[in-house]
């Protein structure tokens, strides 16, 4: 069997494949879940209109967990920076559109080197190392601003080249999809049944594409799907969104479930979010202490105060003095801050040079770009044995 991918039928209808057995799929995604289900699948075919950027993605997520799949693709256009980057990142032939020759003959190359592959590559193949960093942004009282500050932080994260993944694990209550107005298609709750055997082609198949750089993996859309998802499913798919980019993001619940703590565990940098007022802030307090009690490394923690310039009879002094730890950051209060939500377009990207975008920019460059003072690996052991991976 081949599968093709390709959204428009008619198109598809026009692709010649020396194999007669071929499955149509609209989209990359459910081409890396048919990968997936199929472990014996050795070539995929990308139609001309499937977007470049996805392919490519497509193809080089699959390179290291598929070695002996080849992946060839058919563009409208074909010219040299885009072969280029195609062969860089494992695609095994580009062809025009229309030219069936030159298609059937790069299937059947395709499938030669696969056979060749299959002799001599060792199954099941090494998962990439995991060497992103997790970035867990939380706070025990609700409504503080978690969300719109993980959008923001995977925004400002998400340049120069860098991949980015979000997380939204508030999984009975997510809104990262509509603050960003995305249509959750995909969502966590397909990674049910790849339990104990998610690979980037799995992986891969759960996200939802935001912007350049920038995924998301999704909360469920009915809040009693939370329940169905294992606390150890969302290790695995940190462990395996970990070496598929740079930065994992993840947003969380007003609360301390067992998900939230397996996400702490496994981050390199807690961001505590907080506001000027006495109930987040008595939150925060217990928080602190609970992270000390669990043995959490006070240097890889980041106290943000969101709307510090609210005027609620608290000065960031009293803050201070009230959590009794510094705070990194001042996210100052602004109504384009809901207004940016409500259009669904983040701050930083809507409004680049507005104080809260700013401050957002500042906290990513001084704290959690690599080689800023508190990312730096810690050293203490976490709660559990094994359990932090703290890069
Ligand atoms: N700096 C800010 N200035 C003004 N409004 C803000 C600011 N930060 C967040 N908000 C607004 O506060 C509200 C709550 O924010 P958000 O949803 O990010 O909080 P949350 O901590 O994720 O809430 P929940 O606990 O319900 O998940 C939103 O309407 C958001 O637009
Ligand atoms: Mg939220």
């Amino acid at each position: 069997m081949t599968i093709l991918c390709e959204p428009d039928a008619a198109a598809a209808e026009e692709h010649v494949l020396p194999d007669g057995n071929v499955r149509r799929v609209d989209n990359v995604w459910d081409a890396a879940r048919l990968l997936s289900a199929e472990p014996a699948e050795l070539l995929v075919v990308i139609g001309p209109n499937v977007p470049t950027a996805e392919a490519l993605r497509f193809a080089e997520a699959l390179r290291p967990v598929r070695p002996a799949a080849g992946v060839v693709l058919v563009r409208a256009r074909v010219d040299v920076v885009m072969l280029t980057e195609a062969l860089r990142v494992g695609v095994r032939d580009v062809v025009p559109a229309g030219d069936q020759a030159a298609l059937a003959e790069a299937c059947r190359r395709s499938l030669e080197t696969s056979q060749g592959l299959l002799g001599s590559v060792p199954e099941p193949p090494a998962q990439p190392e995991a060497t992103g960093r997790i970035v867990t942004v939380f706070a025990a009282k609700g409504g503080c601003g978690k969300t719109t500050l993980a959008i923001n932080l995977a925004v400002a994260l998400a340049k120069d080249r860098r991949r980015v993944c979000l997380v939204d694990l508030d999984l009975a209550f997510g809104d990262v999809a509509i603050s960003v107005q995305v249509k959750p298609a995909r969502t966590i709750i397909d990674a049910l049944p790849m339990a104990g055997h998610v690979d980037t082609t799995g992986a891969a198949s759960l996200l939802t594409r935001y912007r350049p750089g920038l995924d998301l993996l999704l909360a469920p859309v009915t809040p009693g799907d939370a329940e169905k998802i294992p606390p150890h499913l969302v290790r695995e798919l940190l462990t395996v969104l970990q070496g598929m980019y740079d930065y994992v993001v993840v947003d969380t619940p007003a609360q301390f479930s067992e998900h939230v703590l397996i996400a702490m565990d496994a981050s390199a940098h807690h961001v505590l979010l907080t506001t000027p007022d006495v109930p987040a802030l008595k939150n925060l307090r217990v928080t602190l202490d609970t992270f000390d009690m669990l043995s959490y490394p006070a240097d890889i923690r980041s106290i943000v105060l969101n709307r510090s310039d609210a005027k609620v009879g608290l000065t960031a002094d009293d803050v201070m003095k009230a959590v009794r730890s510094p705070i990194a950051a001042h996210v100052p209060s602004s109504r384009e801050v809901p207004m940016s939500i409500n259009k669904g377009t983040p701050i930083v990207i809507d409004n680049p040079g507005h104080p809260v975008s700013q401050a957002v920019s500042r906290f990513v460059r001084e704290r959690l770009e690599r080689g800023a003072p508190a990312s730096r690996p810690a050293v203490a052991s976490g709660r559990r044995a094994g359990g932090r991976r703290a890069r």
